[in-house]
């Protein structure tokens, strides 16, 4: 029996057209924010990993398959040794149009030039305040001071824009929201609050302690200045885009609870260790892992994507007494 042509685009039963692959390079990371990780934790060893070469090849395949946009997460990506090195190999293949990464900054400083020169044309930091002394309470570590200048040297690069991701949380982030809107708007930086999701360790979420985009931008608009819808929205991504009607810049509200944008996702995720997830909450996933450990041929791994994105599910359920959350933690996901 000949098996079925492949098909030249990765669509699911919902008619969800997958573009965007976001690939955690490793889980190791060298803070730990309250939101996303415990603070002891083990770590996968190292042979676990998927290999460079392992990760190549299946970008390679993935393009193959309408694969265009490629993320690189962790855990914190920069502490993965020699970065640059897989960000030159993915910016090679034919295919890819496009590569981010997210960081926590910590280790950016020195290399975001490197990175620029490899090919990475878009970063985002991660930072949820503008006050060292709850930097370190939120993160369990030191390093404001090198999240900040990692930020300003990405800028330096050439990066634009520079994206902040700050986690919104009630009864913790109120505080931040003007204080980081005035540092954005003062270095050109695109602000975005992400509503708090339940991947945290320890099950500390509840949606009480969600603070919601509306909330932010009521703290925005009094504090600083009032914001209107951006007028050219990707409907693809997932921040809904405001600019400050001085024209002080952009803010980015990720709604996940509130608002989510399921029903418009093109994302797949890759693991460190070399598993495909088909949502940021998925309950199962493929192990590509064993099947390029195995000698499968090219056409074995993107059938495996293919049947991974036509089982994919409408959407995460969050605000649903049907929600379950997934055993593994946002550090292992990449987010
Ligand atoms: P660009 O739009 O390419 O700049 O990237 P991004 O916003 O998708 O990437 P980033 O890694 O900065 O993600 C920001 C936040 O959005 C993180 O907390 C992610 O977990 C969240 N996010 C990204 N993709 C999804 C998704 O598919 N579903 C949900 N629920 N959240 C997502
Ligand atoms: N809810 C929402 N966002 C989170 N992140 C980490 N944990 C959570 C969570 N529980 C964010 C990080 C980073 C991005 C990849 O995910 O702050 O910006
Ligand atoms: Fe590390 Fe990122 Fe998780 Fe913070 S959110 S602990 S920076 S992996």
């Amino acid at each position: 029996m000949n098996p079925s042509p492949l098909p030249s685009r990765l669509v699911d039963s919902f008619g969800r057209v997958h573009n965007n692959l976001r690939i955690s390079v490793t889980d190791r990371c060298n803070i730990r924010c309250v939101y996303c990780m415990p603070e002891s934790v083990q770590f996968l060893p190292r042979t676990d990993l998927l290999t460079f070469e392992e990760i190549e090849r299946f970008v390679r395949v993935a393009t193959t398959l309408g694969i265009d946009k490629i993320r690189l997460t962790g855990g914190e990506p920069l502490v993965r040794r020699d970065l640059p090195l897989l960000v030159s190999r993915l910016a090679a293949i034919p295919g890819v149009k496009d590569i981010g990464l997210t960081t926590n900054g910590i280790l950016l400083r020195p290399m975001a030039q490197t990175l620029w020169d490899a090919g990475l044309r878009r970063i985002n930091v991660s930072l949820d305040t503008m006050d060292p002394a709850k930097f370190e309470t939120l993160t369990r570590r030191t390093g404001f001071e090198d999240v900040i200048s990692g930020i300003l040297a990405a800028k330096d690069a050439g990066f634009d824009p520079v994206k902040v991701n700050a986690v919104a949380i009630k009864g913790m982030t109120e505080d931040d929201v003007v204080p980081l809107g005035r540092f954005a708007r003062e270095h050109g930086l695109e602000l975005r609050f992400i509503e708090y999701m339940p991947l945290d360790a320890g099950d500390h979420w509840e949606r009480g302690k969600v603070l919601f985009a509306s909330e932010i931008l009521e703290l925005l608009a009094s504090g600083i200045s009032p914001l209107a819808p951006a007028p050219d929205q990707d409907p693809r991504a997932p921040a809904i885009d405001y600019d400050y009607v001085d024209g002080g810049g952009r803010v980015g509200l990720i709604a996940s609870v509130s608002r989510p944008f399921c029903m418009s996702c093109n994302r797949v995720r890759l693991t460190a260790e070399g598993k495909l997830r088909n949502c940021l909450f998925a309950l199962q996933e493929t192990d590509i892992r064993a099947l390029l450990r195995e000698g499968a041929t090219d056409d074995a791994i993107a059938r495996a994507l293919v049947e991974s994105v036509a089982g994919k599910w409408e959407g995460h359920q969050i605000n649903t007494a049907r929600f379950i959350k997934p055993e593994r933690l946002m550090h292992s996901i990449g987010g």
